[in-house]
Formats: C-alpha cells, structure tokens, sequence
C-alpha cells in the first residue's frame, strides 16, 4: 500500500527493505533511513545490545547501518549483521554500512590502516560508506594535531581506489570546509553527515550540500525531543502541542512527525533506538507525508542549539561550529 502512496507522491521507489534509496553522486545508492548505532553502549547496557538492535532492525526492514570507530560498537555490529546473514534474511549486498575514521588517524597513511581495522571488527571486506567524523584532528594523547583534511582526504581516496569502501564521505564540515575539500580533491565527497533537527535545522549548511551535490545524513535526528528531555532543553519535547496536532492528524507519534519532516527537506535520517517496538516505529514512515506548510512550522523551532557540541575543541584548527 505504501508502495502504491509512494508512486502517488511522486517520491522515488527504489526501495532497500522497507526504506527508499537516493543515489549519491557517485551514482551509489543509499537508503534514506539508517539505524544509528552510537551510544548504544552505555555502561550499564546489556552487552549485546547492539547486535540484538542491528538483528532486529534487520529483521524489520532497514538495509542501512551508521556506526563509527569510535562507538567502540563495530564488533556488535558486524555480528547483527553476520546474525541476518546466517537466518538467510539478507546478503551482504542488501545492506549498506557506514563507519568512520577518528580524529587521531588523519594522517594520509594511517587512513587506509584504521579502515582496516575497522573492517576487522565488523567482519567485512568492505563498507559502503566510511567518513571522515570531524574536520578536527587529534594526537593520539588527544591534543590537536595539524594535519590537514585535505590530505586525510588523500587517504579516503585510496580507501575507494582500493574498493575497500564503496563511497566516501565526510562528517560534521561547514560549508568553507567542504568548498575547501572540493577544490582539492579528485573524488568528491558524496555525504555530509551533521546534526539537523528541529532545534537545529540548518537551512543554509543543508541547501550548500544540495547545491554541490552532496547528500545530506541528519544525526541526532530528535533533537531534544526524547533522550536529552530535561527542563533545560529547548522545545519541541514530545507532548509538543504543535507537533501533537499534526501527529493526530497522520495517526502517527510525534517521533515520527519529526523523522519525516528531515525525509521531507530530502535528508537520509540516522534514528538510534535499540528498542525493538521504537526502531519499528522509526521506519514507518513511508505512508505519509507532510505539508510544506508542516515543514515550515516545524522549522520554526529552530534555536541554532547544538546536541552535540564540542566545546572542548573549540580552540583547536578547524573547529567547524560557532564557537560561543
Ligand atoms: N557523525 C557524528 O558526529 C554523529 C554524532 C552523533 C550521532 N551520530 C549518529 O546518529 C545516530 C543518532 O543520533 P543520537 O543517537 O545522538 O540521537 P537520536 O537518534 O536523535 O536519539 C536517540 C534517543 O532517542 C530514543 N528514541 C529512539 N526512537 C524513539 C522513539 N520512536 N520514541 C521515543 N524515543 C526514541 C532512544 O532511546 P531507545 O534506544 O531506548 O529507543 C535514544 O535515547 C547515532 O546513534 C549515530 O549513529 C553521528
């Protein structure tokens, strides 16, 4: 039925599991909803609570898993992964992986190594995505290095030279930054991966991406909707009067209002949930849409406030956000 909507709407339908694709500008194709996987190894979490979520998500339809070096969850990933494979609900070619490189492996020969070792971990031989997580680069004790992005993009080249990711991409750049790379580079990023919901919604960062060509992935995807509810956070929580009204109107949640107000300004959304009841809720999506006037109303919620906020970086090069 939501096929049937789909074609209605005029939106494409080639479809990976129950998620549409976009292709990219390196003519990949990408599902447009992704399982987010990091923090789901807090402490007191069970501890395979990712591969339980990578399973069940698998099970459920998506085809697209974001994970990163970083979240320390790859080896959890790469055994939801190889759980489907083995139950025979999927190939390795059905599925779409995205990992990233850390800050402190930016040097042009260390950017092959660390998606190996990546790989190693998730039991692969190759992702489909692989990023560069922060323009910001680290030394290993921490402190800020000066290695360039432009030539930690050196090494992404070779990673995709040597098929040992299919597409490569970047994650939390500006806009100088990512005109920066793309008049210095062979292969151009095909993905900006930043935080974009709707207390930070980032019209021009988004509308620079898609006038290069460059596909957007919006993390942190609630904002503070859920997770990050405290009396401090700014609106929309998720009793949201406004987000209420137009939730009942679609008979859907106000989680999914939101996921589908980033799919309708054209984003690829990385819900993270190792719930098995919200990640289904996360992927159904697909049978309607918003109006323009909802995505405006919605937008309004803007703060320019930050999830994610690395403060900590903030007098290191490159630093990409404001900085007060
Ligand atoms: N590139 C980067 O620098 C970067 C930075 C941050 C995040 N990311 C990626 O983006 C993903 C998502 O971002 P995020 O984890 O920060 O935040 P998020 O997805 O916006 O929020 C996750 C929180 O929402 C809850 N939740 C999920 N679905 C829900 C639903 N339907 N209703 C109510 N609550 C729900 C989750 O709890 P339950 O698990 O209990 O459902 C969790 O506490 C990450 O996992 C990671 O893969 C990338």
């Amino acid at each position: 039925m939501w096929f049937a909507i789909l074609l209605c709407l005029g939106i494409q339908t080639i479809m990976a599991g129950k998620a549409p694709v976009i292709e990219l500008n390196d003519g990949n194709k990408i599902p447009v909803v992704a399982l987010g996987t990091g923090r789901g190894t807090a402490k007191d979490a069970p501890i395979d609570e990712v591969r339980q979520a990578v399973l069940w998500a698998i099970e459920e339809g998506y085809r697209h898993i974001d994970t990163a070096a970083i979240y320390h969850d790859e080896p959890q990933v790469g055994q939801g992964i190889a759980d489907a494979i083995a139950k025979g609900l999927v190939k390795r070619e059905d599925l779409f992986v995205t990992t990233k490189l850390w800050n402190d492996r930016h040097a042009q020969d260390q950017v092959v190594p660390a998606l190996r070792e990546s790989l190693k971990r998730l039991c692969l031989d190759y992702v489909d995505l692989f990023l560069i997580h922060f323009p910001i680069s680290l030394n290993a004790d921490g402190s800020p290095s000066d290695v360039d992005y432009v030539e930690t993009w050196r090494g992404m080249e070779e990673a995709k030279m040597l098929g040992l990711a299919k597409s490569i991409g970047v994650s939390n750049f500006n806009s100088s930054q990512l005109d920066r790379l793309f008049q210095n580079s062979q292969v151009k990023p095909a993905v900006n991966q930043v935080e974009v919901n709707p207390t930070l919604t980032q019209e021009p960062l988004v509308s620079h991406c898609q006038k290069l060509g460059v596909a957007v992935m919006a993390y942190s995807p609630f904002g503070f909707l859920v997770s990050r509810d405290t009396k401090d956070s700014p609106p929309p929580r998720i009793d949201d009067p406004t987000l209420v009204a137009i939730a009942n109107k679609y008979g859907k949640s106000t989680s999914q209002v939101v996921l589908r107000y980033l799919l309708d300004r054209g984003l690829i959304i990385i819900p993270k949930s190792t719930n098995q009841k919200r990640l289904a809720q996360n992927l159904d999506l697909f049978d309607f849409k918003l109006t323009a006037e909802e995505v405006a109303t919605i937008g309004q919620f803007n703060k320019n406030v930050r999830v994610i906020d690395p403060k900590t970086w903030k007098d290191f090069p490159n630093y990409p956000f404001e900085r007060d």
